[in-house]
């Protein structure tokens, strides 16, 4: 296992690579150190060709993560909040940006920073007890990690708008109704869950996944037909990949699902 410091575990096992906030006593509320570690490991990940799949989640079994660190933001002088949410913006890119499937294993409280946090994952699952929701609002102030942006291409204007507007907390089961996360699994099962998917992911097409990514998360910047253009581009480059021929070999002398893959 490694430390970056201790506020978060890096831990790398079988090719997935958990990242566990641990900050129990605080529910994993993000405070500047948590973020400097956040983006610390975030870069280690990106060039790590080992780990094929990454599960996010929070120490204890309380909280994923309750949003910033409310306490450490009161001493703080205004520039001392804007870097504050320069970090957490950059850090929150970099995590969907990282070109390996990410799911969030979303396992109590997970409020303001913490639904960001896993709204920047690729794959959500959450424990039956999870209660999110970006609550800034009741603070009167606004998200600041992205979560005006990701909430509302997730569930849809209207929905993130009611949410945001009231700033109410959100439970599993409507979370799940929703499309905010995408599977609600008892507590105690939570992790379990999110590395017998991430396995699955891991065993998988590296490469084409990556490019799943991208093409997504790109088309729905944009327009339709550039999307569909754009993926063109990116299946012939998936297609010079070794993985892909022996996809279509695998298939044609074994049947489906036998291959695998190497990741070149
Ligand atoms: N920042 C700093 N400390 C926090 C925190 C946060 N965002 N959220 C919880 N904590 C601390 C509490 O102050 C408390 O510390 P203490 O034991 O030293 O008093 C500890 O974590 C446990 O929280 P507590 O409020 O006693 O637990 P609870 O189960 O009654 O409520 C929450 C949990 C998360 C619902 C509640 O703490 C809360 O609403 N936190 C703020 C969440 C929020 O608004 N986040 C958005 C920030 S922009």
């Amino acid at each position: 296992m490694t430390t970056t410091p201790d506020v978060l575990l890096l831990e790398k096992r079988e090719g997935v690579a958990f990242l566990t906030l641990n900050r129990a006593d605080r529910m994993n509320a993000f405070n500047m150190a948590a973020l400097a570690a956040l983006r610390a490991a975030l870069d280690d990940l990106y060039v790590d060709r080992e780990v094929r799949a990454v599960i996010v989640t929070g120490a204890g079994e309380k909280a994923f993560c309750a949003g910033a660190d409310l306490k450490e933001r009161a001493g703080m002088s205004p520039d001392q909040v804007r870097r504050f949410l320069k970090h957490i913006r950059e850090a929150l890119t970099d995590l969907e940006n990282l070109p390996k499937p990410v799911i969030a294993a979303v396992n109590g409280i997970a409020l303001g920073g913490g639904t960001e946090l896993a709204l920047a994952c690729d794959i959500r699952l959450a424990a039956d007890t999870a209660t999110m929701g970006l609550t800034e609002t009741t603070l009167a102030i606004i998200p600041g990690g992205g979560g005006t942006q990701r909430l509302p291409r997730l569930v849809g204007a209207a929905k993130a708008k009611e949410i945001m507007i009231t700033g109410r907390q959100v439970r599993a089961e409507e979370a799940l109704r929703i499309g905010l996360v995408d599977e609600v699994v008892p507590a105690a099962e939570v992790l379990e869950r999110a590395l017998a998917k991430a396995a699955e992911v891991a065993a998988g097409a590296v490469i084409a996944q990556a490019y799943i990514k991208a093409a997504v998360d790109e088309g729905t910047e944009t327009t339709l037909s550039w999307g569909v253009d754009r993926e063109q581009l990116y299946f012939v480059d998936v297609f010079e990949t070794d993985d892909a021929k022996l996809g279509v070999r695998s298939f044609l002398d074994n049947g489906p699902g036998k291959a695998t893959f190497t990741g070149q």
